[in-house]
């Protein structure tokens, strides 16, 4: 039966429809609260707006839960594949195994990035951030690769350009790191896999052949599978946004990835690996970390906790915690950041500052120290994270132009400066 909501206000009232989700969660419909009441709504950060439906991805943030078309993320990060997830996501539904041989040979063929973008890419300086260089790249995607018109775009195209991103951003972020480091580009290559072939582009040299770890590519395989969607975040909302316009694919993701950026979302993950450091070299214990986090005069943030939806551990952050004890103790690898970051989370989740905040870590906590444990710089952290997130941006796109009825995403504002004025100059011009 469905149900209303009434909203009362000077003496009047007006129902407004209740709608109601697959796991029951429910919102009021308010599209024509202006309409009717002459009111809008006002929520800073969005932090209780429902912006769409959407049949991609559920959290419930109170339990810790999150899966990706109704599969758990625990079950996926163990045992899926990457490319497997990306299919799922795009498409709504697991690949059959022809369906997943024909996804990977077209990811196959097109790894390659047109010859002439590597201008773009050696004239970029040397110091520039990664982040920096795939936003720029990922845009220029759509001036050598220009099908792309939103209105006469066929499931074709959108296909040619889905798996065009999925591939190409990997090689993009492998070359920019040789670059970084002078070192010639190592061209991605038919015989490998998704992971492998990633790690093959990063870390083959003339010097030092790379040579296959099983173990690092199933972590691999697993990180960007627990990054490869969130519903509603920052960036997905910003792809969503920008593509609302009907800006075409590669520039609403372009938008996204520059969002992703930023040190409160997929940034947090240089940013937290950046604290562990300062922490290692200036000595300080984990107590005067917590009181520092705590500190509302002080800036600094513990990066890689708290969450706007998640009020319990955060799922992705327990399936990364596992994989890197796993990982760490099979290589036995020593790690002086690893035992940091376990000891501040002790020390955090019994502080009562933390509880009534309800701030865990999130996925953002231990992602870095298995990328590091990986031999991939800082700096590239949050482009692993774009390289993940790759396939959920475009799923989310891709629901948005094909549910019809497109809206250009507009919010309304309170308007809080000036009342009409006339102008008349400050001084008296010459
Ligand atoms: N360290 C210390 N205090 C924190 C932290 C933190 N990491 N996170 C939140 N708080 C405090 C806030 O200061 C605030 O305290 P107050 O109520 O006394 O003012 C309270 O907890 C609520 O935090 P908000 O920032 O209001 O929560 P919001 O939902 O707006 O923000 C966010 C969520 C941005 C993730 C925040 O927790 C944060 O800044 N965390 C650190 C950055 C980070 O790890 N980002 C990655 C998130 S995961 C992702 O995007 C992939």
């Amino acid at each position: 039966m469905s149900e209303n909501a009434e909203i009362r206000y000077q003496g009047q009232s007006w129902e407004f429809p209740v709608v109601v989700g697959t796991e029951n969660e429910k919102g009021i419909d308010i599209q024509k609260l202006r309409d009717r009441t002459g009111l809008v709504t006002l929520d800073n950060g969005y932090q209780n707006t429902g912006s769409t439906k959407s049949a991609i991805t559920f959290i419930d943030g109170d339990k810790g839960i999150l899966r990706y078309r109704g599969y758990p993320i625990e079950e996926l990060a163990q045992k899926a594949t990457f490319p497997e997830t990306a299919y799922l996501l795009i498409y709504g539904e697991l690949p059959t195994a022809e369906q997943l041989r024909i996804f990977r040979q077209r990811l196959t063929e097109n790894s390659m990035i047109h010859e002439d973008m590597l201008h773009f890419l050696t004239g970029m300086p040397p110091s520039a951030h990664p982040m920096g260089i795939l936003s720029s790249m990922v845009n220029a995607l759509a001036l050598f690769y220009p099908r792309f018109y939103v209105e006469d775009m066929d499931a074709a195209t959108f296909d040619q350009m889905a798996v065009s991103l999925i591939s190409k951003v990997r090689t993009i972020a492998a070359f920019s790191y040789k670059k970084s480091i002078g070192e010639p580009f190592v061209y991605p290559r038919a015989d490998k896999t998704y992971c492998a072939n990633f790690l093959n582009m990063m870390f083959d040299s003339h010097a030092k052949p790379y040579s296959e770890d099983p173990l690092f590519i199933e972590a691999l395989n697993a990180l960007l599978i627990v990054h490869a969607d969130h519903e509603q975040n920052c960036s997905t909302s910003t792809v969503r946004l920008v593509g609302s316009s009907y800006a075409n694919l590669y520039a609403s993701i372009c938008a996204g990835i520059c969002a992703l950026w930023g040190p409160l979302h997929g940034g947090a993950n240089q940013k937290a690996m950046e604290t562990l450091s300062m922490i290692q070299k200036n000595g300080w214990t984990a107590e005067q970390v917590i009181a520092k986090a705590k500190d509302k005069k002080d800036l600094f943030l513990l990066h890689g906790f708290g969450h706007r939806v998640y009020k319990s551990y955060d799922p992705r952050a327990k399936v990364l915690k596992n994989l890197v004890e796993r990982v760490f103790s099979t290589k036995n690898i020593q790690d002086p950041l690893l035992n940091i970051a376990l000891e501040l989370e002790q020390l955090a989740l019994k502080d009562e500052y933390f509880i009534e905040r309800k701030l865990y870590p999130n996925v953002d906590f231990y992602s870095g120290i298995l990328y590091r444990a990986m031999g991939i710089p800082e700096d590239m952290f949050t482009v692993m994270f774009a390289i993940g997130r790759m396939p959920g941006w475009i799923a989310h796109w891709k629901e948005m132009h094909d549910e019809g009825n497109l809206k250009i995403g507009r919010p309304r504002q309170i308007y809080t400066g000036p009342t009409v004025r006339s102008f008349v100059p400050k001084e008296e011009r010459v």
